[in-house]
């Protein structure tokens, strides 16, 4: 059973329905606050909740479909351990920022705005961290690493890693 699918997650959107509720009732124009609530909660919009929104609104399936898929910011699967992002911006780019992506696609196993297959990394683009001086540079979760070499990057992935396992 995912995250998704416990009881807490039905019960934390519960509750974010009831409090955006007036006298009961949940006006169409509540969706949006509601499903960036349940982001801020649960850090996706779980695919299992739609019917149960769609209910609540008295819209179709579709509809609340529609509106989470529209917009990239709403995610529809669990958040990964580690966010990799890649400086796409111009200085990146001239230092190697894509060969660094293609390695870093290739050694995590996904593009950008996917998954790893193990659900641990997301690799995300970013468009200048700032160190445009020192690039190509990626973030790490909190933490810019600056002149990123393929090698340094498979380096760094490892310690980001082995963070995670200490923390689970
Ligand atoms: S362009 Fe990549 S850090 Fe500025």
């Amino acid at each position: 059973m995912s995250p998704a699918d416990s009881p807490s997650a039905d019960r934390i959107i519960g509750d974010i329905l009831e409090l955006h509720a007036h006298c009961g009732v949940l006006g169409q124009d509540a969706l949006l606050p509601v499903l960036h609530a349940i982001q801020d909660r649960l850090g996706f919009i779980p695919p299992d909740a739609v019917e149960g929104l769609a209910h609540s609104f008295n819209l179709s399936r579709a509809e609340v479909h529609g509106v989470i898929t529209f917009y990239h910011y709403f995610k529809t699967t669990p958040p990964a351990r580690c966010t990799v992002q890649i400086c796409r911006a111009e200085a990146c780019q001239s230092m190697g920022g894509d060969a660094l992506l293609s390695h870093a696609s290739q050694a995590l196993g996904c593009g950008l705005h996917e998954h790893s297959h193990d659900g641990g990394f997301a690799l995300e683009p970013v468009y200048c961290l700032g160190y445009c001086a020192t690039a190509p540079a990626i973030m790490i979760n909190d933490a810019v690493h600056a002149r990123v070499t393929p090698a340094r990057f498979d380096t760094l992935v490892a310690k980001a890693t082995a963070n995670a396992g200490e923390v689970a």
